[in-house]
């Protein structure tokens, strides 16, 4: 009996002080809820574990029909109006209104082996708290949402050529100010990755993201002798493929994000200093 009541007791303790601790931090203020540092990877885990068993368990009675190619034609028209401005299409880049969001909606190319169809439809449907992923169920009817995700499943055999074709639009005009970030301490490189969402592709040093294996991992990116197979690894070669991966390589699955020449150069020293400091 006096084991258990230590031990009710203890655990009484300590919760009490995890509510206490809890509550100083976020009466302070000391968690940083603005866009430029992203969850700590800790937190972006757990939302992401919340995410996958909320929708699986949401999605599970959803009846899903047959998915035809007259659907996907159909989808390709909701994508391009609706969706490629925040995920982007194969060789084709999201809108700049949307690199900065936290979390970066990311590319769709890769969903089925994330999700089944019915799970699918349900995100579009419902959409996602908190982050900038609408619920589409009031302004697409079902029919319309269906061929989204017969669209979705046809992405993964879409070429760049082929999604350029279709999704693509003109470059945006880039603004002139670039804004200074705190710490500008070689920090900035790995601020900057985030804010162009390349997380979404990559597996970053430093950056928390999910992980995806969209393009390479970049976490031990100085060992490589070779950016992208074509170029050999220098600073100024990768600031090159950064800025614009589609002049250096033709077709490949890496869209030209508009980073500017500072930008590309920090996150290049932030890719080749932090795996030279290991
Ligand atoms: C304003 C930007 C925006 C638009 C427009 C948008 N989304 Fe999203 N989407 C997001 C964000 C942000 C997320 C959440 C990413 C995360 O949680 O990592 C998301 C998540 C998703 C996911 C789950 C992704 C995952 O990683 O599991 C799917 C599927 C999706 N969106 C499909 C669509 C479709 C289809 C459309 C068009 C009908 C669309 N989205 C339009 C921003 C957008
Ligand atoms: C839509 C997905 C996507 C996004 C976003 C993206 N990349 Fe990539 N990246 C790729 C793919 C796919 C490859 C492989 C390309 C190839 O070899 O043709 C690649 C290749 C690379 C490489 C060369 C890797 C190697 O092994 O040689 C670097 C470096 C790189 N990306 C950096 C970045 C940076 C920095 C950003 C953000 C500005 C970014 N990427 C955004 C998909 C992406």
């Amino acid at each position: 009996m006096r084991v258990l009541r230590t031990v009710l007791i203890t655990l009484g303790v300590a919760a009490l002080a995890g509510a206490l601790g809890a509550a100083v931090f976020v009466g302070q203020g000391w968690y940083n809820v603005g866009a430029v540092t992203q969850h700590w990877q800790p937190v972006f885990t757990l939302l992401e574990t919340g995410l996958r068993y909320s929708v699986r368990h949401h999605a599970r009675e959803i009846l899903v029909p047959e998915r035809t190619s007259a659907m996907v034609q159909q989808g390709v028209k909701v994508y391009a109006q609706h969706c490629v401005q925040c995920h982007g299409a194969p060789g084709v880049a999201p809108k700049l209104a949307s690199l900065a969001l936290q979390p970066s909606p990311g590319p769709l190319v890769h969903m089925t082996q994330r999700w089944q169809p019915n799970e699918l439809y349900w995100i579009i449907s419902n959409g996602i708290k908190m982050t900038g992923m609408q619920a589409w169920r009031f302004h697409l009817s079902e029919r319309e949402i269906w061929s989204v995700v017969a669209l979705i499943e046809r992405l993964p055999r879409m070429t760049p050529a082929e999604g350029q074709a279709r999704f693509a639009s003109p470059p945006e005009p880039m603004g002139e100010v670039q804004a200074e970030i705190a710490r500008p301490d070689g920090d900035r490189g790995r601020v900057a990755l985030a804010q162009y969402a390349c997380q979404s592709c990559h597996i970053l040093p430093g950056v928390p993201g999910p992980r995806v294996d969209v393009g390479p991992s970049l976490k031990e990116f100085s060992r490589q002798r070779y950016v992208a197979g074509r170029l050999p690894n220098t600073e100024d070669n990768l600031v090159r493929w950064i800025r614009d991966p589609q002049q250096v390589k033709p077709g490949s699955a890496m869209p030209s994000l508009q980073v500017t020449e500072r930008d590309a150069r920090d996150m290049a020293r932030w890719l080749l200093r932090d795996t030279a400091r290991q």
